[in-house]
């Protein structure tokens, strides 16, 4: 493998849309990067764009001087074992798992490399985005900016303390899970009342986007945004009034401290 720069172990979902990102903005050249997976059938689509494949995750890490490790948290211990002899205090190690500290990256190599933690979600297959990062000691700002301008390749990127990182997965990484809740309940609904899940689906999606739009564009905060479409003795008062009865924005609390607190019990 030559001239190769960035490495992948792992060449999944998350990869595939860091790569994609990364290739179609011109951040890297396709043969500036590698990946390895221990499944091949998930290279073939790699071959074919240009990418480099390693035959292991050992040849890869000696080629690359960044490594992203984009298996799940459960094979960080065998991937992080099987590099230690090719990595070393110069490497720059990226983690997108969820829960697994810059500390036992560090411990597991018995390497005080530098290491970048993030917590992407889903919307990254689509350019859309929203990553977290955060950083252990070691990390210079050229580093950080470098796998920040990866992320922000497939989407937005926020710096925090990785004392926040378990917090953000409630907020960014788990959550479209729960606007996809809620938009399964209306489309249920929608057909409860005759809409056509068909019609509904394309109306409740653009509702989302374009409200999510007015959250980002319109300068006005959740409250506001509530008001300008609530008319006294309006129909959005009386669906609202439904969901402060039952407590929406406690269950909203409840569901985040759940999320969290499993991040911290994966973590172990
Ligand atoms: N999906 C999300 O919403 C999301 C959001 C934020 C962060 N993440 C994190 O992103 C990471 C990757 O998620 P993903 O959805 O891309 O998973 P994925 O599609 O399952 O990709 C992981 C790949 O790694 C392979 N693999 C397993 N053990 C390996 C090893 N020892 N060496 C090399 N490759 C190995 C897997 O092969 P097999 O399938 O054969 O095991 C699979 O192809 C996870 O840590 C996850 O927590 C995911």
């Amino acid at each position: 493998m030559e001239n190769t720069v960035l490495g992948f172990i792992g060449a999944g979902n998350m990869a595939t849309a860091i790569i994609n990102g990364i290739v179609s903005t011109e951040t890297m050249r396709p043969s500036q990067i590698a990946v390895f997976d221990i499944n091949e059938e998930k290279c073939a689509y790699f071959k074919q764009i240009g990418v480099q494949v390693a035959s292991s995750a050992s040849e890869l890490a000696n080629a690359c001087s960044i490594i992203i490790l984009a298996v799940k948290p459960q094979n960080f211990e065998e991937v992080l074992t099987g590099i230690k002899e090719q990595v070393t205090a110069e490497t720059l190690m990226v983690s997108i798992a969820a829960g697994i500290s810059t500390d036992y990256i560090r411990t597991t190599l018995g390497c005080n490399c530098p290491v970048i933690r993030t917590m992407p979600n889903t919307p990254l297959l689509l350019s859309q985005g929203a990553t977290a990062m955060c950083r252990s000691e070691g990390v210079t700002d050229e580093m950080f900016e470098t796998v920040e301008e990866f992320f922000s390749s497939c989407g937005t990127v926020s710096e925090l303390d990785e004392s926040q990182m378990n917090a953000v997965i409630s907020v960014n990484g788990s959550s479209p899970a729960y606007f996809y809740l809620f938009a399964k309940a209306m489309l249920d609904n929608a057909e409860k009342q005759g809409i056509e899940k068909e019609v509904a689906l394309p109306m409740i999606a653009q509702t989302l986007i374009g409200s999510a739009g007015m959250l980002v564009y319109s300068g006005k905060t959740p409250d506001e945004l509530i008001e300008m479409v609530s008319s006294p003795g309006g129909t959005t008062l009386e669906a609202l009034n439904v969901f402060y009865q039952h407590d929406l924005e406690k269950i909203v609390d409840e569901a985040m401290l759940a999320c969290t607190k499993r991040a911290e019990e994966l973590g172990k």
